[in-house]
């Protein structure tokens, strides 16, 4: 049962850095509750694109459309509300905090009390608290960490962390997630259990745009992929057509990948 539904269409985007284009007349499409994969040699300018889906760098040119409207440029805080929430290449938690404080920060944003009667703790306050803490704890259990939740996060592994990372975003009740090399760093194990994680979400009716290095995990999971070489949409495609793609190939080659 595949969508044709159009949830996020990126149109001729451009960023250059310097003398460096970083994205080169970028255009694609992502389908509605499908696991679009996005892969490339280092550099290609795949982390810079999810920079520009989430408000995070301006675009030389180009637009966005989230379903079918256009989604405003450096305006990050907007995305949540719209329904697109990210994890990061380089995982950006506060190491300090629990597992599930970190979490709720992901979706203090569907919270219609303003933090100073939080503070206060109105009635009200008590009311979203409750809900977000129990949102926070079901994203928590889905990504399987509900046994760390009281855990500061320094003292998790490189995956785990990870995983808090991933239930941070899904606590913000997204549409499309968007992850940044979310396999980096995990042993086997880690790596099969995100992969049920990610299909799991597919069938819930999540649309995920996965940015990954590894090929096996990327070529079980994605419906569509496209590559990215220099800046260039050099390929895309399923994953048998991407596989045996002369362009793809020597661009990995290439880099001795
Ligand atoms: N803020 C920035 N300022 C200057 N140059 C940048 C900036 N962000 C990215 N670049 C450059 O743009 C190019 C694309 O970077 P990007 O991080 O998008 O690559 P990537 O495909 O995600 O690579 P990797 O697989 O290593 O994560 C690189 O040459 C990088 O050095
Ligand atoms: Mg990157």
């Amino acid at each position: 049962m595949e969508s044709t539904e159009e949830i996020l269409q990126i149109k001729h985007i451009s960023k250059r850095f310097g003398g460096l284009q970083a994205l080169d007349n970028i255009s694609l499409t992502v389908k509605t509750n499908t696991v679009h994969g996005i892969i490339g040699p280092n550099g290609a300018g795949k982390t810079t694109l999810f920079n520009v889906i989430t408000g995070m760098i301006q675009p030389d040119d180009g637009k966005l459309l989230f379903l079918q409207r256009e989604l405003p440029f450096l305006q990050p805080h907007k995305l949540v509300p719209a329904g697109i929430a990210r994890t990061f290449q380089n995982i950006r938690l506060f190491e300090s905090m629990t597992v599930l404080d970190n979490v709720l920060i992901g979706q203090h944003v569907h919270t219609p009390t303003p933090v100073i009667s939080i503070l206060l703790q109105g009635k009200k306050a008590s009311h979203w608290e409750r809900v977000a803490y129990d949102e926070a704890m079901q994203s928590l259990e889905f990504v399987g960490l509900t046994p760390k939740s009281g855990e500061i996060v320094k003292n998790l592994s490189y995956g785990q962390r990870r995983l808090v990372e991933f239930a941070r975003a899904l606590a913000a009740k997204p549409r499309l997630i968007l992850l940044d090399e979310p396999a980096a760093g995990m042993n086997p194990t880690e790596k099969a259990h995100l992969l049920k994680i990610v299909l799991q979400l597919r069938e819930k009716g999540y649309t995920i745009v996965l940015i990954e290095h590894d090929m096996k995990l990327v070529m079980q999971i994605c419906q569509t992929i496209t590559v990215l070489d220099h800046g260039n949409n050099i390929a895309e495609g399923q994953p048998e057509y991407i596989r045996k793609h002369p362009e793809v190939i020597s661009a990995y080659l290439g880099k001795g990948e």
